[in-house]
């Protein structure tokens, strides 16, 4: 029997070490997504054609772990299509609806009858982790730890949990603290044992409404339980913002194998690591990777430059664009200048015409942005 709040020893049992679950949390709200969020799960967003959350999914498969939780919010019907009941990821996906955005804890305590006494890795559905979560999945496993975080340094920590640690092991944890005591930011992956589950249900709001999970984790250390730090490796980013998804692509796009499905025509020019999915049509056009092009997407007489991801169905037609994200079924034509470093969403068009008199036409969702530099 394991013992919630044992103070020291066997906070894991043999078999729970390798029986570990994982806990993806895709609620949220996603506002400083908006107008992209209005209509999609912010973590549905695709990073080079893909949903971020594939990437949580396929990054807690890659650690062993197979038995998922989902937790999900008001677009869940829609987290739950994309995703499907795992076998398409070789996984078992349990949802589990949060009524209300209160924080991570609270989503954990949503998730209590899922979790049972199981330990668990719990990772944010808007997070990317170049280096995966298997090495903080494996040293929880191996050491007998209440709680595995894993840590890097940033230049802003105010913004983020921030730890104090000696070595490997945590002393101190504060949530978005106004004078951080360290650089280091908890990045959205943590590994728990069972004792998570009375420090969770000690905590009291914080000061934005929430139930911080920051706070329970420092609950094990005030109870002498030994939670143990790990740094990042590789790149981590959290896709809270515009341009933070635009970093993310850029990074995943690194990575990219080119890979020709669709047809690229004479007249085309075409290189670096470009990836044309089945259907899509090049058309007169210079494509320099790395860049990936959706399913039956047509780009006529246009360049498209590294670090861009065209969506399934989009047309761009006579622009040129670069280090962009464009989603699905949106039509670009006839653009002066060059598009850069955007964020276009889905079924958007964007057109530019020589009429007269010269000027703006804008229609464009709340709290849209345009940037225009002329
Ligand atoms: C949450 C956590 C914070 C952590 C961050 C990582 O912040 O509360 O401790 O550093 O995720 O992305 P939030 O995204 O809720 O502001």
């Amino acid at each position: 029997m394991l013992h919630r709040t044992a103070p020291t020893g066997k906070l894991l049992r043999q078999e729970d070490r390798n029986g570990v679950k994982g806990l993806i949390l895709a609620g949220g709200t996603g506002s400083r997504l908006r107008p992209l969020t209005y209509t999609g799960a912010k973590q549905l967003i695709p990073v080079a054609n893909r949903p971020i959350l594939f990437y949580a999914v396929e990054a807690l498969r890659d650690a062993g772990i197979t038995d998922i939780g989902i937790v999900v919010g008001e677009t869940g019907r829609e987290v739950e299509e994309a995703l499907g009941d795992g076998s398409g990821f070789g996984c078992e996906f349990t949802f589990i609806p949060q009524f209300a955005p209160l924080g991570l804890a609270d989503a954990v305590k949503t998730a209590a009858r899922f979790l049972g006494e199981t330990p668990f890795c719990m990772f944010l559905g808007d997070n990317l982790l170049r280096g995966g979560l298997r090495s903080l999945v494996d040293r929880f496993r191996s050491g007998d730890f209440a709680a595995s975080i894993l840590l890097t340094e940033v230049p802003n920590p105010e913004q983020f949990g921030v730890a104090v640690v000696d070595g490997e092991r945590v002393l101190n944890l504060v949530e978005k603290p106004s004078v951080p005591p360290s650089n280091l930011a908890l990045v959205g992956a943590y590994c728990f044992s069972a004792a998570i589950h009375p420090a969770i249900a000690r905590l009291t709001p914080s000061r934005r409404g929430e139930y911080e999970i920051t706070d329970a984790i420092q609950n094990l250390i005030d109870q002498g339980l030994p939670v143990d730090a790990a740094r990042v490796s590789g790149w981590w980013k959290d896709t809270g913002r515009p341009e933070d998804v635009l970093d993310a692509n850029r990074l995943i796009l690194e990575d990219l194998k080119g890979r020709l499905d669709g047809a690229v025509e004479e007249e085309s020019v075409v290189t670096g690591r470009v990836e044309v999915r089945a259907g899509a049509v090049i058309r007169k056009s210079v494509i320099r990777g790395p860049v990936t092009i959706g399913e039956d997407a047509w780009i006529e007489e246009s360049y498209v430059g590294p670090y861009t991801a065209i969506g399934p169905r989009v047309k761009i037609l006579r622009t040129e664009i670069e280090n962009s994200v464009v989603l699905a079924d949106s039509r670009i034509s006839d653009v002066p200048g060059r598009i850069d470093a955007s964020l276009i969403g889905r079924a958007v068009t964007v057109q530019g015409q020589s009429a007269r008199p010269r000027a703006l036409r804008l229609v464009l969702g709340d709290q849209s942005r345009a940037d225009l530099i002329l």
